[in-house]
């Protein structure tokens, strides 16, 4: 471990997790063979492994077989002679996805369908691009569910999970999963509240020094002798007070982790001392005479500009070099709105847990918290959605039960779309509920990549309205 950090040198470029490569297999049964053949061939086209079958028995061994991963079925056969295999299939490979093809006079059974527990449907006949459009939306969505599953798996946080879909986040997951299993010293950048302590808990829960001390230490709240003893420790009677002697932080965390929150807050003269004991693996203790080794891991994070601190003299140079191995920047909730929805969710569901309660956000709460630019990222985000559970007196959300600044913002926002309708700002002057509705849908669906079941959820409508909606939208899937 001290070898790699003495040796320190940039690592190459970040290594994707393994994700699943293998092809998806996918198994159509319909009655009409020229239709069975057909959607075989066009799922070849999209990289998938294809069988036909009329979901009987053999169908059965065929998926035991083979672990099919998705299932284009005829309604006909689903809700027929297919019923029973179907359900048996489902429990034995419970993330087998399923594809209704119905017919156009049936969406009524189309939404049945999604009932039953399908992922998505097809309404006959379809094009070739329209089937080839869902198979691409189910192998991605299965790309991402193996993806999440491994890095939640991979990124154990310490503390509650780093959630995110957004390319940004799966950027950073993907770095993550590499530097963690690293013991060079990373810098990690971000604005206020973009989660900087949640990552580097999860490079400590993810590396080796996983399940030894992750000791943070606050540079920018302690006055400059307290940091000092604190990281380097101190000998009986180094100052007033100084009644036993202490080992710093830096060897109390052993072989573990020592998190230098806002390191931009050092005061000089400690920054040479923390650049000499990352060089020479050893502190002097204040008031010593003698040396401790180290043997901890130092992640650093600030939400300052690093590089220009350094620029202005106001940091040293050679230590910006040293912790800045590897570089982790957090991008700011506003640059990644695709990871709103997801965040509100996991919030609303840790109030809901907590409070024995189900909340939800109306449409109107949520088209809100995607437009709005956080300014204090994910942990406002956290703390809005805290508060308003915690005012709210049903259980779904409205604007009302936004904290003041937040409401200001909104009002804000809609007075100026007001006054300047064509601007980009907040929303038309006049608009009719029905289109504050289709906006409400329509963003929420782009937000979570048309997922519509995870759609109706956020807003808390029913799949069949949902689906209906869209229908009258001229929305197809
Ligand atoms: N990607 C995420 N998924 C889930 N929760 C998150 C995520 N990012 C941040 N949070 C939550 O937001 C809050 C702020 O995160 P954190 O303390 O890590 O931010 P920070 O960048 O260290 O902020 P500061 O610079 O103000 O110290 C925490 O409650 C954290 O759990
Ligand atoms: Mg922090």
């Amino acid at each position: 471990m001290m070898r790699g950090w003495e040796t320190a040198s940039p690592p190459g470029p970040p290594m994707p997790l393994p994700l699943e490569s293998a092809p998806l297999h996918l198994l159509v049964a319909d009655e009409d063979p020229s239709i069975r053949r057909a959607c075989c061939e066009i799922a070849r086209i999209e990289g998938m492994v294809a069988h036909e079958a009329d979901l009987c028995a053999r169908s059965r061994e065929l998926l035991l077989a083979r672990g099919a991963d998705l299932v284009l079925v005829d309604e006909k056969i689903a809700t027929g002679a297919g019923c029973v295999v179907l359900e048996e299939l489902r429990q034995m490979r419970p993330e087998l996805a399923v594809v209704w093809m119905t017919s156009a006079s049936t969406v009524q059974l189309a939404v049945e369908a999604l009932r039953f527990g399908a992922s998505d449907y097809l309404v006959k006949p379809f094009t070739a691009e329209e089937l080839a459009v869902v198979l691409r939306r189910l192998a991605r969505r299965r790309t991402l569910d193996h993806a999440s599953r491994g890095l939640r798996e991979r990124l154990r946080a310490g503390q509650g999970n780093l959630l995110g879909q957004s390319p940004e986040m799966e950027k950073l997951f993907r770095i993550l999963g590499r530097v963690a299993q690293s013991t060079h010293p990373v810098l990690i950048l971000g604005e206020s509240g973009t989660g900087k302590e949640l990552v580097a808990r999860a490079i400590h829960a993810n590396g080796a020094g996983a399940g030894k001390p992750f000791v943070p230490v606050d540079c920018g709240s302690l006055a400059p002798t307290l940091i000092e003893s604190e990281l380097f420790g101190h000998v009986k009677g180094a100052f007033t007070g100084a009644h036993k002697p202490s080992d710093g932080l830096l060897v109390a965390a052993g072989n573990g982790t020592v998190f230098l929150d806002e390191v931009a807050e050092l005061p000089l003269e400690l920054q040479a001392k923390l650049l000499r004991a990352l060089q020479e693996k050893e502190v002097r203790p204040l008031g010593g005479t003698h040396v401790v080794p180290i043997g901890a891991r130092v992640l650093a994070a600030t939400h300052q500009e690093l590089a220009s601190m350094v620029e202005q003299g106001k940091f040293r140079r050679d230590l910006y070099y040293r912790l800045n191995v590897v570089k982790l920047t957090l991008p700011p909730l506003r640059e990644r709105k695709e990871d709103i929805p997801l965040l509100a969710a996991h919030f609303l569901e840790r109030n809901s847990r907590e409070m024995e309660r189900n909340f939800r956000l109306s449409a109107e709460t949520l088209t809100f918290l995607v437009e709005y630019a956080w300014p204090g990222n994910v942990r406002e985000l956290s703390n809005a959605i805290d508060g308003a559970c915690n005012l709210c007196s049903g259980e779904t959300i409205e604007m009302g039960d936004m904290t003041t600044s937040i409401r200001d913002s909104w009002m804000h926002a809609r007075m100026k779309s007001q006054t300047a309708p064509e601007s980009n700002g907040w929303a038309p002057a006049v608009e009719t509920l029905a289109e504050m509705e289709k906006r409400a849908i329509l963003t929420t669906l782009e937000q979570v990549h048309g997922d519509k079941l995870l759609t109706a959820r956020l807003l808390d409508i029913g799949k069949t309205t949902l689906y209906r909606k869209l229908k009258e939208y001229g929305v197809r899937s």
